[in-house]
């Protein structure tokens, strides 16, 4: 028997490659695991497929198709914490929310510090549901007092190094990892928070802060530390990508290096676009507790501000899963994050798409050929002979944020009983459906 041209069809549906400049709708060819072309379908291709079995013809009227979404930052948990979340349960939770490539942060238990926890991480992910790849730690155990190896992590397969959850204090290693990176061209992501401001603190240091007498973390640590790591880059001549920027300070600061020429790249979390620190004292969910924490109107609109004008390159969701245990406590006595790889489409259609702020186009930019640029993953593009990885999204779709729902493991979001707009449909990873609403 002839064997079909193609595996899998993708037809009818808004076509959305920022890569690629093109935005019509089109029909997507895939075989072994490669796109093909992406076209109108003529008569004869037509009549090709009509002899492929039906689950491999994916009729997308009415949705968008994209390439799959990358989410540059996410935990994983695994080394340690594999009650929080799996390498496995982590990619579930992935292509539910439509993305097919994750980077996961090194602050596991060890921390991903040496060659051979890279290569652990690496060969946990060979079966799941998303690709996986590796940031390194800059310090060993993240202690910010030795470098890690970083060639070795590199050789291993690390795309970046971090020391995500720390901020490197020490400017002289700063400097030193830099300048390392500089060698392998990999991006330091750096964690802006400076240790010694932020001492203790909990949530924002603002008038809701003192009103509540919570702790605060000031929203000049984050400038500061923004600005030195801004200043060591410029003056290595390296790359620095600055994670989960929440004040206005900061992305003021990124927005001039860029001015200046200084390679910083940044990306924002779906909660420091969305939320204020005005909603902690309402019922004090320990959800609300991230770092760097919420921040005030006047940051969250300085954000928006930034990815409408492009400082802010990516958007990510910082997944950051905790045992309910864990979180079902003060909220000052909580640990600090919330999951977001399940609900960071629904938050960017609804806070930024539907509100005006972003067209598709420049969102589906901030979630695959940005980050694939940054840390020059495959992916990100739907050009000819790239990996088929393939978010198919029902733009408009209604729904409700729902605790039973998620696919993570852990189940701490603030955005539980939220009504937004925009689903995944479909997630397709080379080539293979690993999501199907
Ligand atoms: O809120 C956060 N949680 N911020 C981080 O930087 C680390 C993360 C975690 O690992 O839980």
């Amino acid at each position: 028997m002839k064997k079909p041209k193609y595996d899998l069809v993708i037809k009818c549906g808004r076509v959305i490659d920022p890569a690629l400049g093109f935005g019509s709708e089109a029909d997507v060819f895939v075989k072994d695991a490669k796109i093909v072309k992406i076209t109108r379908m003529s008569k004869a291709t037509k009549k090709e497929i009509s002899a492929l079995p039906e689950e491999n013809i994916i009729d997308a009227s009415g949705k968008l198709v994209t390439p799959g979404l990358i989410d540059m930052h996410v935990h994983l948990r695994e080394p340690g914490r594999e009650d929080k979340e799996t390498i496995i349960t982590g990619c579930r939770a992935a292509a539910g929310g439509g993305f097919t490539t994750v980077c996961c942060m090194p602050n596991t238990t060890p921390a991903i510090d040496n060659q051979e926890t890279v290569k652990f991480v690496l060969s946990r992910a060979e079966d799941a549901d998303a690709r996986v790849y590796v940031v390194g730690a800059i310090t060993k155990a993240l202690e910010g007092k030795e470098l890690a190896e970083i060639g070795d992590l590199v050789a291993g397969g690390a795309v970046a190094i971090s020391d995500d959850g720390s901020y490197v204090q020490n400017p002289e290693i700063m400097r030193r990892a830099l300048e390392y990176a500089k060698m392998f061209d990999i991006p330091i992501i750096t964690h802006a928070e400076d240790e010694f401001l932020f001492a203790g603190g909990v949530m924002n240091e603002s008038y809701e802060g003192t009103r509540l007498g919570m702790k605060g973390r000031p929203a000049v640590g984050e400038v500061i530390a923004v600005l030195r790591d801004v200043r060591l880059c410029d003056f290595v001549g390296g790359k620095l990508h600055v994670a989960h920027v929440s004040t206005a300070g900061a992305v003021e600061a990124i927005r001039q290096a860029k001015k200046e020429g200084v390679n910083v790249t940044a990306e924002a979390c779906p909660h420091h676009f969305t939320l204020t620190d005005d909603e902690i004292g309402k019922e004090f969910d320990p959800n609300l507790k991230v770092n760097p924490p919420i921040r005030t109107k006047k940051d969250v609109d300085a954000v928006i501000r930034c990815l409408v004008d492009g400082s802010l390159d990516c958007i990510a969701s910082d997944h950051a899963p905790h045992s309910e245990e864990e979180k079902d406590v003060e909220f000052d006595q909580a640990p600090s994050g919330m999951i977001g790889l399940e609900t960071t489409l629904g938050l960017v259609k609804t806070q930024l798409i539907d509100k005006g702020f972003l067209s598709w186009a420049d969102a589906i930019r901030k979630m695959t050929v940005n980050p694939a640029r940054i840390l020059r993953l495959p992916g990100g593009t739907l050009e000819k002979d790239s990996v088929a990885d393939i978010t198919i999204i029902d733009p408009d779709k209604k729904w409700t944020v729902k605790k039973d729902n998620f696919r993570s493991k852990s189940k701490n979001s603030a955005f539980i009983g939220w009504k937004l707009s925009g689903k995944v449909f479909c997630t397709i990873l080379g080539g293979r459906v690993v999501y199907r609403s």
